[in-house]
């Protein structure tokens, strides 16, 4: 099925890379707003607020919860990081809690970490499957303490009928990681809250994140000619509005600036996020899944093998031996991923970042959106398969994993 075209060259299929996100393309602009969305959480009831980023809705929701000044929250030893910052950046104490099998709550060991300066609970619902969240909501409530659901990574999931980030207290999300928007996070509170007020998204760095969008859909869709030219047109704009990559603001980094904040979202967005089909999105990305790891059960660990009814996979998650030399071998084949979260926030105690290190060391993020076709979860398959044989699947199977 696959051609190698050139040594450390992408393999075929017309040049076609399969992007880790989904982009944007003619056929997703032209298409006519719907309504559907509308019913879907977090878009129904009075619906969330846009900010440019997940952070940013943090942000802004956490005066809604009035948590004391200076007060606790725990936090999972399994993060990105900038929601650390985020909640240490509005003036919160961080403490640590122990993760159990599959990244799960561990009610014993919260227990064990309350005291009378614990003002609340942050759980991170990974790759869109849920936390236990009527036991997270009881606990919670019994210790009369908040509960945030971090859905950044679970727009569109749900857990047995029930909407994830509707249980909480305070939820956000980070739109642009399920579907093809330049930006924006979402935030829903339980209770009434101000707007936040927000500056308006920068039009340099809209203008540039929707052709980067339009870059990667032309990539995978193998238009070489048109991509090339595209590419030209984002440098010429970008050096005709000064825009300079490293130094704008700039949805999707992984590090910490405090100007993501302070910026609302761009209306186009929204009109973006109009011509979206929510049930589409999670119908394709659950039979994607579905279609990957049953080509992989049994090649490599899969630490999140099942799909149960409901949810909305973001990736399907692998376990391999060296996360960078097999993410880099993908991309030769033609194929992204993405080698997130390595590193611990600087405030996690050893003890606990140790205990999810064989998360950070092997965890690969492997594309199953809902651009994809089931051919192209083939493709995906045979590419990890070709890596594995290349270097010895011992090597890349690390093993039983510890939580
Ligand atoms: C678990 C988690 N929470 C929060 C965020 C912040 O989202 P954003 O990048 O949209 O600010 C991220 C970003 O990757 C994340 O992974």
């Amino acid at each position: 099925m696959l051609r190698t075209r050139e040594a450390g060259l992408s393999t075929t299929d017309g040049g076609r890379v399969i992007p880790l996100l989904p982009t944007l393309s003619a056929s997703a602009l032209l298409r006519p707003a719907g309504s559907a969305w509308r019913g879907w959480f977090p878009f129904c009831d009075n619906g969330p607020d846009w900010t440019f980023s997940g952070r940013g809705a943090l942000h802004h929701g956490l005066p809604s919860l009035s948590l004391p000044r200076g007060s606790t929250i725990l936090v999972p030893p399994y993060h990105q990081g900038v929601e650390i910052d985020t909640l240490l950046g509005a003036g919160y104490r961080v403490r640590y809690y122990r993760l159990g099998e599959q990244l799960m709550l561990d009610f014993a060991d919260l227990e064990r970490r309350l005291d009378e300066t614990v003002s609340a609970l942050y759980v991170i619902h990974y790759f869109g499957f849920p936390q236990p969240l009527r036991l997270a909501r009881s606990f919670c409530d019994a210790h009369r303490i908040a509960l945030i659901e971090d859905c950044a990574l679970s727009l569109f999931s749900r857990d047995d009928g029930v909407w994830l980030g509707s249980v909480g207290d305070l939820a956000l999300f980070s739109a642009y990681k399920t579907v093809p928007v330049p930006h924006g996070g979402l935030l829903v509170t339980k209770v009434k809250r101000e707007r936040p007020s927000l500056r308006p998204a920068p039009l340099g760095s809209t203008l540039v994140q929707t052709l980067d969008l339009l870059h990667e859909g032309l990539k995978a869709s193998g238009w070489r000619r048109t991509e090339q030219w595209l590419t030209r047109a984002t440098r010429w704009v970008a050096a005709a509005i000064r825009w300079e990559r490293h130094r704008a603001v700039s949805a999707g980094i992984g590090h910490w600036d405090p100007r993501l904040l302070t910026y609302g979202a761009s209306p186009w967005v929204a009109w973006l996020t109009r011509r979206v089909d929510p049930a589409e999105v999670v119908a394709r990305r659950r039979r994607n899944f579905e279609r990957l790891a049953s080509h992989l059960r049994g090649r490599l660990s899969l630490p999140f093998p099942a799909l149960p009814p409901g949810i909305c996979p973001l990736f399907l998650p692998v376990m391999v031996s060296d996360k960078a030399s097999f993410q880099e071998s993908l991309a030769r084949q033609g194929v992204q991923s993405a080698d997130w979260w390595s590193r611990s926030h600087p405030t996690c105690p050893p003890e606990l970042a140790r205990d999810v290190a064989g998360w950070r060391r092997h965890c690969l993020e492997v594309p199953i959106h809902q651009e994809l076709t089931p051919g192209d979860m083939d493709r995906i398959a045979d590419a990890v398969v070709r890596v594995l044989d290349e270097t010895e699947t011992s090597q890349h199977h690390p093993g039983p994993l510890q939580s």
